[in-house]
């Protein structure tokens, strides 16, 4: 896997020796600060607002060839209004850098904010930004090509130049920003690997990689583990494949006896849908359903290399979901972990069969907060799109919280309604619980149903079905998976440890 470094440089632009020098800045005419790189290059930076070419909107960009000066190339990049700027629009702006200069050809690149247009960001916000979407923009998964036709070199590291007197503040945050690129960088890496290789097997070897790496206590239990356990939901879910389910437990200490923050990744490798099997159209987009997971192990990551002051449990439930001659059916009832019996109307619904079972286990912690990232239902992407991840929960305050977290992260999130009203809809004639509802309200079913099982500790739900793999190439980041969940869950935790 290749990794993107960032340092902190605080040469004046005109003297940065660089093959790429890109340059964010707001909507208008040259911003002032520029002048001097712009009389070093010979007047190159002011030739496009001058003829009208650039206006500096969002994500446009204009690649200069200075005939003088020590940057080989400018790359100018709108970040739009200057009152609409924030930490996301350097995030977003270092990421279409990155990409730029991986089309280039370019293996490292200084990358810098117009102070008029970093006025209201903190230096820390934004080196840890630039770090952030520098690595996410210069992402791409090759390995299982034979023969690559993006033959281009990997970008590994972008020199983040900031005013002297922030070099110690933007430290502190790229050090941040590195560190959270690489968990992100992880999960990506995760989520890429098609189904055959990324088994609940290869998640539980990576979590054993990371355990060894950082120092995490690590449990695992196998089928005869879960059988001791009493885990018939992610049992029933994982009974009609050969490859075994696992029930995968990582352990974080960063602050003593304290109560931890338990992270739950929904992780099915594969999701055929079951006995109630999808549509052969987009079903290899379903390898994507263990995005929950790979974000928890992405986190773990970010913990090992920042260690944060607060106690951390990553706990990530893990099968395939296949129709086969021993598989779950539809009417079938089992048993979950918290001793309630579910019955099966949809075996499709598998995400929430293996969640109940890991929000019960949890309780053994006590956790402080319990927080689930789940592909849990199609219908997210009806209400939301792809440009928010559904939350719900229990506690207002968490809600709250997990949603700061997000703005900060530049993963937002939008919050529905767990009204009683909608519980009704989950009665079942024979068990105590259904699996699925109708078609209506579909996500919010989904996680009344989690909450089911979600008591005696604050608790909210991420259904990330929407925003966990794009379809579409952004100019700041290549389709495919998102990592989503990774920034959101570091800043949580970040806040929570005081740092
Ligand atoms: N993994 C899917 C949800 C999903 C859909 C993720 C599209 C990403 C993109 C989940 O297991 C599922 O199949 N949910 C069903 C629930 C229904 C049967 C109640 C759905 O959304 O249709
Ligand atoms: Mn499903
Ligand atoms: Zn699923």
């Amino acid at each position: 896997m290749s990794e993107l470094t960032s340092e902190i440089v605080t040469t004046p632009l005109p003297s940065v020796e660089t093959p790429l020098l890109a340059i964010a800045l707001a909507e208008g005419a040259l911003p002032a600060s520029l002048q001097s790189v712009d009389a070093s290059s010979g007047g190159a930076l002011s030739r496009p607002f001058t003829s009208g070419d650039f206006k500096g909107r969002r994500d446009e960009t204009t690649l200069l060839y200075p005939a003088t000066g020590k940057a080989q190339r400018v790359l100018l990049i709108g970040m739009g209004k200057a009152t609409d700027l924030s930490r996301g629009s350097v995030r977003r702006a270092a990421g279409v850098a990155a990409k730029r200069a991986r089309a280039l050809g370019a293996t490292k690149f200084t990358f810098v904010v117009a102070q008029e247009a970093a006025q209201g960001i903190a230096a820390a916000d934004l080196a840890q930004a630039a770090s952030e979407g520098a690595a996410q923009g210069a992402w791409t998964f090759l390995e299982l090509k034979a023969r690559p036709e993006d033959a281009k070199p990997d970008v590994d590291s972008v020199a983040i130049a900031v005013p002297a007197g922030d070099a110690r503040e933007a430290e502190r945050g790229r050090r941040l920003g590195d560190a959270i690129a690489a968990g992100h960088r992880l999960a990506r890496y995760l989520q890429a690997q098609p189904g055959n290789v990324c088994t609940p097997a290869y998640l539980a070897d990576h979590a054993a990689r990371l355990a060894k790496a950082h120092g995490f206590t690590l449990t695992v239990l196998d089928r005869a583990a879960l059988q001791r356990e009493g885990m018939g939901a992610l049992l029933a879910v994982g009974q009609g494949s050969e490859e075994e389910p696992r029930f995968i437990v990582l352990e974080y200490r960063g602050a003593g006896t304290a109560a931890p923050v338990a992270l739950v990744g929904k992780g099915v490798t594969f999701d055929s849908g079951g006995i109630s099997i999808k549509p052969a159209q987009n079903m290899e987009e379903m390898k994507y359903d263990m995005s929950g997971a790979a974000a928890v192990l992405g986190t773990f990551e970010v913990l090992g290399r920042l260690k944060p002051k607060l106690n951390v449990v990553g706990l990530i439930p893990a099968t395939e979901n296949l129709p086969s001659g021993t598989a779950l059916k539809p009417g079938d009832v089992i048993k979950s972990h918290a001793g309630k019996t579910i019955e099966i109307i949809n075996t499709d619904a598998e995400g929430r069969l293996i969640l109940c079972d890991a929000l019960s286990y949890v309780r053994r912690f006590n956790p402080a907060a319990v927080l689930d990232a789940a592909t849990l239902t199609g219908a997210v992407v009806i209400a939301l799109g792809h440009a928010a991840t559904g939350i719900m929960g229990t506690d207002e305050a968490l809600l709250a919280e997990v949603r700061d977290a997000g703005e900060r992260s530049g993963e937002r999130c939008w919050p529905l309604p767990l009204w009683d009203d909608y519980r009704e809809l989950l009665k079942s004639d024979v068990a105590d619980v259904k699996n699925s509802a109708g078609r209506g309200a579909g996500t919010i079913t989904g996680g009344w149903f989690l909450r089911e099982f979600a008591g005696g500790y604050p608790w909210v739900h991420l259904d990330i079905a929407g925003t966990a793999y794009t379809e579409s190439e952004a100019p700041y980041q290549a389709k495919g998976p998102t990592g989503v969940g990774v920034r959101l869950f570091s800043e949580f935790i970040l806040k929570r440890a005081g740092a």
